[in-house]
């Protein structure tokens, strides 16, 4: 409780009391004998008389010092006026009144004070739970301070007082305080600091001796326990948006700033609010961000790191990194996009030539159409997709070629067994032809492989084939050619690489070894006669029986057996069989000769049978049917005969000599029969008139009864060249000389 201190003023004052001599004439002064007045206030000390009209006045201090006031007179009435108080009124005044001769006094104390202001309270920061913290309360501009008392309260309990008794030296206004040391605590929150201070001067009047202030109480918690949440995540797309919002405790609540730390190290304010929404972020924006909970305790600083990654959105190709195409065909490029919403495409060729076919892109796709495939179209396409500021390329290879029809095959002629063929391979319409391959086989073996060369750099269709000579025998009957394209476009695939044709083998025989057959082909005139022809060949074979005459044959028959009945001497000549298939023709001839046998042969010496040596003679030998040439005339001898070379069957003998003389004979004989005749020369000597003999007597002979009938014979020589297949009138007559 505070020392309530009375000091009676009266104890340090000296009452001057002064009697008048006269009784009515008296002084009063006011306030009286004292009063406490506040410097820097304005007072005024009142002196009025009685009993006197007109009295002067004079004051003064008791210590003769100025009065550092202001005097008014006024009839019976003085005023000393005191505006502003200050130390220099702290005086006890004396008020001196004269009326004639009588003299009255009147003194008065003038004490001072000062008290002017409330008391400051100052925190020596902001308060924190269980931190210490210094309180000071100021009073200012105190006087006297040896009696102030300042007290400190928080809440309802007492702190501290302090009163500050020690000796004041000068007069001097002073400001005086007091500091208290405490702990805070969470429940000093709301509670009233309370700084009283009081001047213990009773006298004061009006004026006020206590003054307090007071401080309401405000605990702080330094911000902690901050927490950033990342909404979607920390890892982020180019161009994605992130939400963080940042928590932090604390008293008072702490305001959120969100800053980005710089490369140097420094952070850079990006919000005061809790919630930071970045968007359409950049790979450059990521980095560490920074969350501070502040307030006026403290801060609270969490960090989080975005990363940003590269938006990736990726560009696909089809069919393939290179596609094969045929020409004429339709072909579709197609080129899509995933990761980018709205992409932009375009397409090129890598040299910059024309596409040659129709763009058509909507939404994430887009497609190139070639159709038809042509040449202009073997190019690098490349189809390249802007999303936002970034690009892609994609690109597609096309390889055009040109395989549409499989090979044929073509054989010069028809096959033959034994005859040398062409057989050629051809494929049609390719490209690129120095890729193609092409190989014949008969049945799994090779016979023959082929490939091209580049000619040229023109790009065009071309046929290739491949060529080969085969001769084939009848045991590749049934076999089967087989001609294989391959075009080696290895790096790719399309639907066929290899075509291949096929023909079975069918080897022809061409007729051969034609034979005919006929039981005698010399015939007497009258009989008949069945000529068989006969050969072999594949396939069968026609036949075709024909008469060679003079200048033309006549067709005769289709069959193989060729009849001629009751054959005259015309339908001698020469026949013809001729065996034809689609491989060959093969003919045979065979002669035929209608003969009668020889008769009425003649044989005659000219002039006469009998002449002399040195005559000449000549001797003729016909014979009615036969030819000159079937007539055979010889000198028959001992030794041996001789065949005489004649002439139309005449023979001259010119200038005889005596061995001319002798048997001539005359033969004519064909495969029917023959006849035989001769005669005798007689030549007769020249000496002893020998000369002049008359010639012998040459001796003919037609010896028609010694003809003997041949026709068996014949039989046998044509039963002789039936087995050997083939007759021969030549062998036949060699055979029977
Ligand atoms: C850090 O860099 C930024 C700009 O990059 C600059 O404004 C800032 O002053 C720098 N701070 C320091 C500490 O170097
Ligand atoms: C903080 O952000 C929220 C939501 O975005 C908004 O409603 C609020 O006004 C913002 N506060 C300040 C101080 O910007
Ligand atoms: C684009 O494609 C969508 C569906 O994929 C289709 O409905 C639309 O018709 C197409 N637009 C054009 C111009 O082809
Ligand atoms: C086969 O071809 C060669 C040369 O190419 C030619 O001389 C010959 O006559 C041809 N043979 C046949 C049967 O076509
Ligand atoms: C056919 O004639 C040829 C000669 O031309 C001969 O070598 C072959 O043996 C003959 N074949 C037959 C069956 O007579
Ligand atoms: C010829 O053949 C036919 C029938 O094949 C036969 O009737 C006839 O007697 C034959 N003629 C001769 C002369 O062999
Ligand atoms: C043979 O020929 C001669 C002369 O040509 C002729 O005089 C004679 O009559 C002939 N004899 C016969 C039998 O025909």
């Amino acid at each position: 409780m505070p020392k309530k201190m009375v000091v009676i003023f009266g104890a340090l004052n000296i009452l001057w009391m002064v009697f008048a001599a006269s009784q009515a004439f008296k002084i009063e002064i006011s306030p009286e004998s004292k009063i406490v007045a506040q410097i820097g206030a304005s007072i005024s000390l009142t002196c009025s008389t009685t009993g006197c009209e007109s009295p002067s006045f004079s004051w003064r201090t008791q210590i003769d010092s100025p009065l550092n006031g202001k005097v008014k007179n006024e009839e019976t009435m003085s005023t000393l006026i005191m505006d502003p108080v200050s130390f220099g009124n702290e005086h006890s005044y004396l008020c001196t009144a004269t009326c004639g001769t009588s003299k009255a006094e009147k003194g008065i104390q003038v004490h001072v004070y000062s008290f002017p202001k409330d008391p400051e309270i100052h925190l020596s920061g902001p308060l924190e739970v269980g931190k210490p913290i210094t309180v000071k309360c100021l009073v200012p501009d105190v006087y006297p301070f040896d009696r102030l008392e300042i007290e400190m309260w928080k809440g309802d309990r007492h702190l501290k007082n302090e009163e500050f008794l020690e000796p004041m030296e000068t007069k001097s206004l002073e400001t005086k305080s007091l500091e208290v040391t405490f702990t805070p605590t969470n429940e000093d929150t709301g509670k009233e600091l309370a700084c009283q201070a009081k001047l213990h001067i009773d006298e004061i009047d009006g004026e006020p001796r206590e003054r307090e202030t007071t401080k309401k109480l405000q605990v702080y918690i330094s911000p902690k326990n901050t927490v950033i949440s990342v909404n979607p995540s920390t890892r982020l797309q180019e161009s994605g948006s992130v939400t963080m919002t940042c928590t932090s405790e604390g008293l008072p609540a702490p305001q959120i700033f969100w800053s980005k730390k710089l490369d140097n190290g420094s952070l850079q304010l990006l919000s005061e609010n809790a919630t930071l929404t970045l968007i359409a972020m950049r790979m450059e924006d990521s980095g560490i961000y920074v969350c501070e909970g502040v307030n006026l305790v403290g801060k609270n600083v969490k960090e989080v790191e975005l990363i940003v990654q590269e938006k990736l959105f990726t560009v696909e190709i089809s069919p393939g990194p290179q596609i094969a195409a045929q020409i004429g065909d339709s072909v579709v490029l197609t080129c899509g996009v995933t990761g980018c919403e709205s992409p932009s495409f375009s397409w090129r060729t890598q040299t910059d030539s024309s596409l040659s076919g129709k763009v058509r892109s909507n939404g994430t796709t887009s497609t190139l159409t070639l159709s038809p495939v042509s040449f202009e179209n073997e190019h690098s396409y490349l189809c390249t997709v802007t999303c936002g500021h970034k690009k892609k390329e994609k690109g597609i290879k096309v390889d055009v070629y040109s395989f549409s029809r499989d090979p044929e095959i073509e054989m010069s002629s028809l096959l033959v067994d034994g005859n040398l063929i062409n057989i050629s391979c051809k494929v049609p319409n390719v490209y690129p032809s120095d890729r193609l391959e092409i190989e014949l086989l008969k049945g799994e073996s090779i016979m023959k492989k082929k490939t091209f060369l580049v000619d040229g750099h023109k790009k065009s269709l071309e046929t290739k084939s491949l060529e080969m000579t085969f001769i084939p025998t009848t045991e590749d009957t049934g076999k089967v050619l087989v001609c294989r394209a391959k075009l080696h476009i290895d790096e790719m695939e399309f639907e066929l690489k290899q075509r291949q044709s096929t023909q079975t083998l069918h080897v022809n025989v061409a007729p051969r070894n034609t034979t005919i057959l006929v039981p005698f082909s010399i015939l007497e005139k009258g009989s008949s006669v069945n000529m068989t022809c006969s050969s072999n060949g594949l396939p069968a074979v026609n036949i075709l029986w024909s008469r060679q005459l003079n200048n033309e044959d006549l067709q005769l028959s289709k069959n193989t057996i060729l009849t001629l009945l009751s054959t005259k001497m015309e339908n001698s000549g020469t026949y013809l069989c001729e065996r034809i298939n689609q491989a060959g023709i093969s003919r045979k001839e065979v002669k035929l000769i209608i003969q009668i046998a020889p008769k009425d042969i003649n044989l005659t010496a000219f002039p006469s049978e009998s002449v002399k040596e040195g005559d000449t003679v000549t001797i003729f030998c016909t014979c009615g049917n036969v030819p000159q040439t079937w007539i055979i005339l010889k000198k028959k001898a001992e030794a041996g005969d001789t065949v005489l070379k004649s002439t139309n069957g005449a023979y001259t003998i010119h200038k005889a000599q005596l061995e001319d003389a002798g048997v001539y004979e005359c033969e004519s004989k064909n495969e029917i029969g023959f006849q035989l005749t001769s005669i005798t020369l007689d030549v007769k000597g020249r000496e002893n008139n020998k000369d002049y003999f008359s010639p012998e007597l040459l001796v003919l002979y037609c010896a028609s009864s010694l003809m003997i009938p041949a026709i068996g014979m014949i039989i046998y020589f044509a039963r002789k060249a039936n087995m050997k297949g083939s007759y021969s009138l030549v062998e036949a007559q060699k055979s029977k000389v």
